[in-house]
């Protein structure tokens, strides 16, 4: 799909581990849980280099009606064992429903899992199976052994998304599609010469012990896993680089304390659904802001779909003026601050207020 204001479905796979496992990358975050980031690689066209959770563009293939066989007999409705529906919050932008064209055999909520769990393997050889037949796993999960000739099957995937339902067929297995949670979703704001926006859907998945990655050495040629303050850290110090929505979602996912904390929070809004943001860019004379819905600049408009606000006046002298924030402020490339007074329609958290600009100006 191209043209103004189309986005281009995708899934994005939070992975959260626990365990005790020494790493030599983690060593103080035995406690805690950690987070899966890969680096990009810098010869690709959209956030070359950044640190991203897995994930990537729906494909025809995660919503073919041949997974209908092997998901049997959970394949009834409404959603594949999945519980009911959490209700549909009408955000905006609404634009008319484009999903017609490409609308497939499988529910959303199930297709976006699928998609999610196959470029986790795809780009990270990480892979989130459940043996079919296997009614019920205990949460926290863990993530398959991976079948020998890994290599082989992931250049197939990646040639064909088709195949990885014949991988997991051949592993007598389905996508652990039950192990994803709801977490949040994002549209890419608009940028200039925005040639390539994704709508988004992030799913959180809590593991038990960090599996095995291997990143593909195409798409991806790197990978960490991080605490959030970790992350925080390395991205301030440069190490790393993250885009906005993924420094916002480290810093929210800094609310959990472990990962039975996380995995509760998860379970418990598991019928909210989810808030689907579009960032609006405001540019101030010497830097920009990403608005957010409830933020008070924040405008339902959708001329701001394929343009910019602007102002003449300073970042400080905006932030001075407004009392209801729900921002993200980019003073450069490695210095955002998170500034949030607002709560959540449906039962998330928000980032604390993050303010790393006092102590480096
Ligand atoms: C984003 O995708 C969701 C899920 O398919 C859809 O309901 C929503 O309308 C899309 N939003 C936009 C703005 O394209």
């Amino acid at each position: 799909r191209s043209g103004p204001s189309s986005w281009r479905l995708a899934a994005t796979l939070v992975l959260a581990a626990g365990g005790t496992r020494p790493s030599a990358a983690a060593p103080s975050s035995a406690e805690g849980f950690r987070l899966l980031l890969l680096q990009r690689s810098p010869n690709q066209g959209f956030m070359p280099g950044a640190h991203v959770f897995p994930g990537g563009v729906l494909d025809a293939a995660d919503r073919s009606a041949d997974w209908l066989r092997l998901f049997a007999p959970h394949q009834g409705p409404p959603r594949f064992g999945l519980g009911p529906a959490p209700p549909r919050r009408a955000a905006f932008p609404v634009l008319p429903d484009a999903a017609n064209g490409d609308a497939g055999a499988l529910p959303d909520d199930v297709a976006f899992r699928i998609c999610a769990i196959r470029e986790a393997f795809e780009e990270a050889g990480v892979l989130l199976l459940r043996p079919r037949g296997a009614l019920s796993a205990p949460e926290p999960r863990r993530a398959l052994a991976l079948p020998p000739g890994l290599a082989d099957w992931r250049d197939r995937v990646r040639r064909d998304p088709h195949h990885f339902l014949r991988l997991c067929a051949h592993l007598d297995c389905t996508p652990d599609i039950w192990a994803l949670h709801d977490w949040s979703a994002w549209l890419t704001p608009f940028y200039r010469g925005a040639t390539r926006r994704f709508n988004t859907t992030f799913f959180l998945c809590c593991l038990r012990e960090p599996p095995s990655v291997h990143p593909d050495l195409a798409e991806v040629v790197g990978c960490q896993w991080l605490s959030p303050s970790e992350a925080t850290e390395r991205f301030i110090s440069k190490e790393i680089w993250l885009a906005p929505p993924q420094f916002y979602e480290l810093r929210r996912l800094e609310n959990f304390a472990s990962l039975s904390d996380l995995h509760k929070f998860c379970l418990d809004r598991a019928l909210e659904g989810l808030e689907r943001w579009l960032p609006i860019t405001l540019l101030t004379a010497d830097g920009s802001l990403q608005l957010l819905p409830g933020d008070e600049l924040y405008l339902e408009d959708s001329t701001f779909l394929e343009k910019f606000l602007s102002t003449e006046k300073t970042t400080e002298e905006i932030m001075k003026e407004g009392e209801t924030f729900h921002r993200i402020v980019l003073y450069d490339r490695h210095l955002y601050d998170i500034h949030v007074t607002v709560q959540s329609k449906c039962k998330h958290v928000y980032p604390q207020n993050y303010v790393a600009t006092k102590s480096r100006l």
